[in-house]
C-alpha cells in the first residue's frame, strides 16, 4: 500500500486563515501545524473551543483547504478523493436523510463500498450491534434522539472496512454505556491495526485510550507526546489509622508534606518522596502504632495537565 513505508497522516507547516468579514480581523485559525500519526496509533487531539480542531479535520479529510502548507492522508495529498477509500469519518454536526430508517442508509452506504449480498446484511447486523443500534435498525432516522444519531454517525463511519478513522467528537451527547461502547471500538479498530484520530474534550476519556495526544491553542501545537510522557508521576498519598497527629512521626524532611483529617484517619500527601523515603517513613508509622490502610502513587491527570498548558500559553 502506498503508505506503508510513510506516516498514515502528515501535515507540513499547515496554515489556515478563514477569509474575514468586511470590518473583521484576520484570524489564523491553524499556524503552521505539524504532525506526523503512525499506522496503529490512537492520537487524541485536544484543544478549547475554537482552538482549530474541526479546521484541521476539514482539511484532512478534503473538506476545506489550507492557506498554506500541505500533507498526506493515506499516501494521497488531502483533497484526493482516493485517500477517502479507506477512510471513516464523522463529521462534528452531521447531517443525514432522516427519512430513512438506520437499515437502508448503511445499504446504500454498503453499495457505495461495493459491499453486497449477506456480505452487506451480516455487516449492518454487526455495526447497529456495536453501536447499540439493533433494537432501533428500522425506525426512520427523524425518531432517533441526539445520541442514537451520534452512534449512527460511528456505525456509517465504519461501514467501509476503514483503515483511518477520523472522528470529530465522537463520544458528544453520549451516555455513559454508549461512551463506554464507542471506547471499546476504537480500541478494536487498534487492535486490528488500523489508526484512529479523534478530537475530544472528554480528557479521562482520551487519556484512557489514546497512544498519543496533541493539544492545540489558538491554532498552535503546544504540546505533544505519549500519555505517559504528558501525565507523570507526583508523589504518593498514604492512609492511616489508630494515631493522633502529635505522635505522627517527623514529617519535616519529606518536602511539601501535607495531613488531612477524614474521620478517625489520616491522609498524608508526599508530592516529592522517593520510593525508599517512603518505606522508611511507614516503617517509622507502624513502629508508633499507627495502622497503614492504603498507599498509593498518585499520577497527575491529563485534565491537569491540559488546564496548566492553556494557562501557562494564555499568560
Ligand atoms: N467557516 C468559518 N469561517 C470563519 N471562521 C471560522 C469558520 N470555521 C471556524 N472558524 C474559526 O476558526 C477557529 C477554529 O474553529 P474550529 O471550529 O476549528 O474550532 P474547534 O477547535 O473545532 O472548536 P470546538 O471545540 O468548539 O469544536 C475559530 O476561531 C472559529 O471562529
Ligand atoms: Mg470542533
Amino acid at each position: 500500500m502506498l503508505y506503508e513505508n510513510q506516516f498514515v497522516i502528515e501535515t507540513n507547516s499547515l496554515c489556515k486563515t478563514y477569509y474575514p468579514g468586511i470590518g473583521e480581523q484576520n484570524k489564523p485559525a491553524l499556524v503552521d501545524l505539524n504532525l506526523k500519526i503512525k499506522k496503529g496509533e490512537i492520537y487524541g487531539f485536544l484543544g478549547q473551543n475554537g482552538a482549530g480542531k474541526t479546521t484541521l479535520i476539514k482539511i484532512l479529510i478534503g473538506l476545506i483547504f489550507p492557506t498554506s502548507g500541505n500533507g498526506n492522508l493515506l499516501g494521497y495529498r488531502f483533497g484526493d478523493i482516493r485517500s477517502r477509500q479507506k477512510l471513516g469519518y464523522l463529521p462534528e454536526s452531521p447531517y443525514y436523510h432522516t427519512f430513512l430508517t438506520a437499515t437502508e442508509y448503511l445499504d446504500i452506504l454498503g453499495k457505495l463500498h461495493k459491499l453486497t449480498g449477506k456480505q452487506l446484511k451480516n455487516k449492518i447486523y454487526m455495526l447497529l450491534e456495536k453501536t447499540g443500534l439493533k433494537d432501533a435498525s428500522d425506525l426512520k432516522m427523524r425518531e432517533f434522539s441526539k445520541g442514537m444519531l451520534q452512534r449512527f454517525g460511528i456505525a456509517q463511519a465504519l461501514i467501509g472496512d476503514p483503515e483511518l478513522v477520523i472522528f470529530d467528537e465522537p463520544t458528544s451527547g453520549l451516555d455513559p454505556i454508549a461512551r463506554k461502547d464507542i471506547r471499546n471500538i476504537l480500541i478494536d479498530l487498534k487492535n486490528d491495526n488500523k489508526t484512529v484520530f479523534f478530537s475530544s474534550h472528554i480528557l479521562s476519556e482520551v487519556e484512557s485510550i489514546s497512544d498519543r495526544v496533541g493539544i492545540i491553542q489558538k491554532g498552535k501545537l503546544i504540546k505533544e507526546g505519549t500519555i505517559q510522557e504528558l501525565t507523570s508521576l507526583s508523589g504518593y498519598e498514604i492512609r492511616v489509622t489508630n494515631i493522633d497527629t502529635l505522635s505522627l512521626p517527623q514529617l519535616r524532611s519529606y518536602g511539601n508534606t501535607s495531613v488531612q483529617k477524614i474521620d478517625k484517619d489520616f491522609i498524608i500527601s508526599f508530592p516529592e518522596i522517593d520510593n525508599n523515603e517512603l518505606i522508611n517513613y511507614m516503617n517509622l508509622l507502624v513502629k508508633a502504632g499507627a495502622r497503614i490502610i492504603s498507599a498509593e502513587c498518585k499520577k497527575e491527570r491529563l485534565e491537569d495537565i491540559f488546564v496548566k498548558l492553556v494557562k501557562e500559553k494564555e499568560e
